[in-house]
């Protein structure tokens, strides 16, 4: 039985007085709530400040993004030591801003995999096709060569404990949530593909949906086989939203 996973990745918002009423907020709704597991990512110089307030140890943090390097000459970066400094335990890799806005590879984004695993970290690793190219017919091919770079990288093995975040780029931030179906039948893709290379590790991984998850269609989302959880963005700057979220994953595995 795979345990549901929500995430929030709260991206470049919030400030110092904000981030700590919305963890508050959330922390005071979410202490009842014990069969999911529960994340958060902030802007990573926030992540002292949550290592230090954040009281539930069933809420843990993550990174939104990390440098593949250990140290040196890498203006702007942060590295996978410094984040675990902070109790850091997941990492989001290969989110569609970061291969978008960043011009991040699959390369690059399989050496960040590759490092995540390496530091003891857990990646949770995003995948999704563009609109053009769920028009085009080509969801599985482009979902199917995101997982496999990384697979040529590091091997099946590395994926026994991480997780994967299936987000349609055309879904993310724009309201536009992919049906339960369509979101249904990539998970179940996707799983079916890791089964080839290793069974137990396919019917283990925890696959989230990403894309426009509101507490409105959380729970038609998350009813779903393959659906294991979700990473959310916007609603997880909003604690009921989150909560609610939280609360139809909960109920509902
Ligand atoms: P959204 O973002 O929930 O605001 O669509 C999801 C994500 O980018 O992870």
């Amino acid at each position: 039985m795979r345990k549901p996973l929500i995430a929030g990745n709260w991206k470049m918002n919030g400030n110092k007085e904000t981030i700590k009423a919305l963890i508050n907020d959330i922390n005071s709704k979410l202490m009842c709530i014990h069969d999911i597991d529960t994340v958060v990512a902030p802007p990573c110089i926030y992540l002292p400040l949550l290592n230090e307030i954040n009281q539930n140890n069933n809420l843990k943090l993550a990174a939104q993004n990390t440098s593949q390097y250990d140290k040196g000459a890498y203006t702007g970066e942060i590295s996978l030591n410094m984040l675990k400094e902070f109790n850091c335990e997941y990492v989001i890799v290969g989110h569609s801003e970061r291969r978008t806005l960043f011009a991040e590879t699959n390369q690059i984004i399989a050496e960040k995999f590759k490092a995540i695993q390496t530091a003891q970290l857990i990646p949770i690793l995003c995948v999704g096709e563009t609109l053009e190219q769920r028009e085009a017919n080509m969801t599985t091919e482009i979902v199917l060569e995101q997982i496999n770079s990384v697979i040529t990288c590091v091997g099946i093995e590395a994926f026994k404990n991480s997780i994967i975040a299936y987000e349609p780029v055309w879904a993310i931030g724009t309201g536009k949530t992919a049906t339960p179906e369509q979101a249904q039948s990539v998970h179940s893709t996707v799983r079916e593909h890791l089964a080839k290379e290793h069974a137990t590790i396919a019917s283990n991984i925890r696959i989230l949906y990403g894309g426009s998850i509101k507490g409105g269609n959380a729970k038609d989302l998350l009813t779903q086989p393959d659906i294991d959880g979700g990473l959310v963005g916007g609603a997880s700057l909003i604690a009921h939203e989150f909560i609610t979220i939280c609360q139809a994953a909960s109920r509902n595995k």
